[in-house]
């Protein structure tokens, strides 16, 4: 997904709203999630995101997201952000997340995902990054319904 940041995504400094991103993230996100299903994905949970650089009004947000990890009824979604500026050519990576989906079937209720081939090594070692991701979140789960 390809955003062109405008005045109207922007703070005071001209720099895009961290607000903003995660919209775009989500967005971008949810098509992964429903592509891989077919089927409608809500968000669960969005993990260790970070702002390391500015996107500054007149640049481009380049968002890619990939299925990283399926569960039984969940998913993992890996977002990059990486800014471009157009008049030099300049591309840096900007935001990095982690979101997991729950799929829904029609009744509403958590449906079975399909299953994710992995091939590559760097696909197998995002599938171990995103378990520990998700062991760690589900611990923090139960804290919070505490
Ligand atoms: C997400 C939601 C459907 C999960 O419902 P639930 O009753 O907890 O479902 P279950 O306990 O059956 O869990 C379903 C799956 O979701 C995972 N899950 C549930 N809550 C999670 C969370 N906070 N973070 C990560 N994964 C979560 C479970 O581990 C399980 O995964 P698995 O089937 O792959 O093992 C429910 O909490 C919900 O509707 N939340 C609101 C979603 C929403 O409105 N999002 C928009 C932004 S607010």
């Amino acid at each position: 997904m390809t955003e062109l940041v405008i005045p109207n995504d922007s703070n005071i400094l001209g720099n895009v709203l961290g607000g903003r991103v995660m919209h775009w993230i989500d967005l971008s996100a949810a098509v992964a999630a429903h592509r891989h299903c077919n089927a409608i994905c809500v968000t669960a949970s969005i993990e260790g995101l970070s702002f390391l650089h500015p996107i500054k009004v007149g640049q481009l947000a380049l968002l890619k997201a990939r299925v990283v990890y399926v569960g039984r009824t969940s998913l993992m979604v890996k977002v990059v952000i990486h800014s471009e500026d157009m008049n030099t050519g300049d591309v840096q990576k900007t935001t990095e997340a982690h979101m997991t989906f729950v799929c829904l079937g029609k009744d509403g209720k958590p449906r079975v995902v399909p299953p994710l081939r992995l091939e590559t090594e760097d696909e197998k070692t995002e599938y171990r990054k995103a378990e520990e991701i998700r062991k760690r979140r589900l611990e923090m789960k139960i804290q919070e319904m505490q």
